[in-house]
C-alpha cells in the first residue's frame, strides 16, 4: 500500500475531521536503524530514529502537516513561527503546499545555512531578528495574540499532535515501545509529543512504555539547570534555546517515566556527531546527535545497563549544517592536478598501506 502521510495514516489517532484539508508531502514513515556497531561495542540493543528523512529533512514535518492543515481548516491564511531553521523550514514548505502565506522570525546568523535555504526557497517571508529564539518565540506569540496570523510554533497543540505519530511509528517498528527513548531538548514539544504518543499507544495497544531520557545542550541547559539561561549558547543551533515553552511538560515526561532530563556539552555532541557518520553511516545534524552524545554518556555513568533496548531519535539531517560538518570533520579533499599518474600514486599508496 502506498504511504499517504501521517494525516491519513493516523487519521483515528489526530483531530482530523471531515474538513480537514488532507495535505501531504509523505512525510513519517522514517526508517529506525539498528546501529549494528555501537550496540555491539556497548552491548546495547541500540536505534535510531530517523527523522532527517521526512521530507524537509526534520521531524518538524510531523507537526506541522497538522498544524497547517487546521489552520487551512479554520479559515486563517497565513502562518507565523520563530524558529532555529527547521520549523521555519517546514512552516515554509507545507505552506506553500497547503497555499498559505508564511511569515519566519529567526535569530539572524544563528541558522544552519540548509534550513535557511529552505525557508527562500519554499518562498516564505523571513525577519531575522538581532536577538535569539528565546526573544522571537515571545514576539511571535504575542503578534498572533492580536493580529490574525495562525502561531506554528510548538505552542500550538497541533504542533504536538503530528509529532506524537513518531511514538507510534517505533512501537510498530520495534514490537514494542523501547525501554530508554534518548532525544534532544530545545523548546521541548518533540518529548513531550513522543511521551503524548507513547501513551496514547501503550493505551490501544499494550505496548509499553519507555524512560524519556531528554538531553540538551550544556549551555542551553535550562532545565536541568532549573533556571532560564538569557544568553544561550551552543553548536547545536536547533537546540540554542534558553526558556523552553514546554519546560514543565518536559519535566512531567521525564518524572512519569521515570527518565531524567540531562545534558550534554558541545564537544560530546561533536564526538557523537563524527562516530555517528562514521561507525554507522548515518549523517545526522548536531542538535540530533544529543541523544547519542547523552546515551553515551548514561552508558558511562552506568545510567543505561548493558542489554537494554534504546532508541535515540535523529530529529534531523546532517545536509542541513555543512558548516559545521566542514569544520568538524579532519578528513578535508586533497587537491591534486588533473594528472592520472598522480591520482593513481596518491590511492595506491593508500590501499597498499
Ligand atoms: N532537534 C532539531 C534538529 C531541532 O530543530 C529541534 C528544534 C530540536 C531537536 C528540539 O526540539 O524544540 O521540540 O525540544 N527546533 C526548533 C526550530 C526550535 O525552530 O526548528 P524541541
Amino acid at each position: 500500500m502506498m504511504w499517504k502521510g501521517l494525516l491519513h495514516q493516523y487519521r483515528d489517532y489526530l483531530p482530523v475531521t471531515e474538513k480537514t484539508p488532507m495535505i501531504s508531502l509523505n512525510e513519517g514513515n522514517t526508517p529506525l536503524i539498528r546501529l549494528e556497531s555501537l550496540s555491539k561495542r556497548f552491548e546495547i540493543d541500540f536505534y535510531v530514529k530517523v527523522e532527517g528523512a521526512n521530507p524537509t529533512g526534520s521531524f518538524k514535518d510531523r507537526g506541522m502537516v497538522m498544524a497547517v492543515a487546521k489552520a487551512k481548516e479554520e479559515g486563517s491564511s497565513t502562518i507565523i513561527c520563530a524558529s532555529t531553521g527547521n520549523t521555519s523550514a517546514a512552516a515554509a514548505a507545507y505552506a506553500a503546499r497547503a497555499g498559505l502565506r508564511c511569515m519566519v522570525v529567526i535569530p539572524d546568523g544563528k541558522i544552519a545555512m540548509g534550513k535557511l535555504a529552505q525557508a527562500v526557497m519554499y518562498g516564505a517571508q523571513i525577519f531575522a531578528i538581532q536577538g535569539n529564539f528565546d526573544e522571537a518565540l515571545k514576539m511571535v506569540r504575542r503578534l498572533s495574540e492580536v493580529a490574525p496570523i495562525t502561531l506554528v510554533n510548538s505552542v500550538n497543540p497541533y504542533r504536538i499532535e503530528g509529532q506524537k505519530t513518531a511514538a507510534f511509528e517505533i512501537c510498530d517498528q520495534l514490537g514494542k515501545a523501547p525501554d530508554i527513548l534518548a532525544i534532544p531538548v530545545g523548546n521541548a514539544g518533540n518529548i513531550t509529543a513522543y511521551w503524548k504518543g507513547f501513551k496514547e499507544y501503550n493505551e490501544k495497544h499494550q505496548t509499553g512504555l519507555p524512560q524519556m531520557r531528554g538531553f540538551e545542550a550544556e549551555g542551553a541547559a535550562a532545565i536541568v539547570r532549573n533556571q532560564v539561561i538569557e544568553n544561550p549558547e551552543t553548536i547545536a543551533t536547533a537546540i540554542r534555546i534558553g526558556n523552553p515553552a514546554s519546560w514543565d511538560k518536559a519535566v512531567q515526561a521525564a518524572n512519569e517515566s521515570n527518565g531524567k532530563i540531562d545534558e550534554v556539552s558541545d564537544g560530546e555532541i561533536l564526538e557523537a556527531y563524527k562516530l555517528l557518520a562514521r561507525k554507522e553511516g548515518v549523517f545526522a545534524e548536531p542538535a540530533s546527535c544529543a541523544s547519542i552524545a547523552g546515551v553515551l554518556k548514561q552508558l558511562k555513568s552506568g545510567e543505561i545497563t548493558k542489554g537494554s533496548t534504546v532508541v535515540a531519535v535523529l530529529t534531523g539531517n546532517g545536509l542541513k549544517d555543512p558548516n559545521i560538518a566542514m569544520d568538524a570533520a579532519d578528513i578535508k579533499p586533497l587537491v591534486l592536478p588533473n594528472d592520472e599518474q598522480i591520482l593513481f600514486q596518491h590511492i595506491q599508496g593508500v590501499v597498499h598501506q
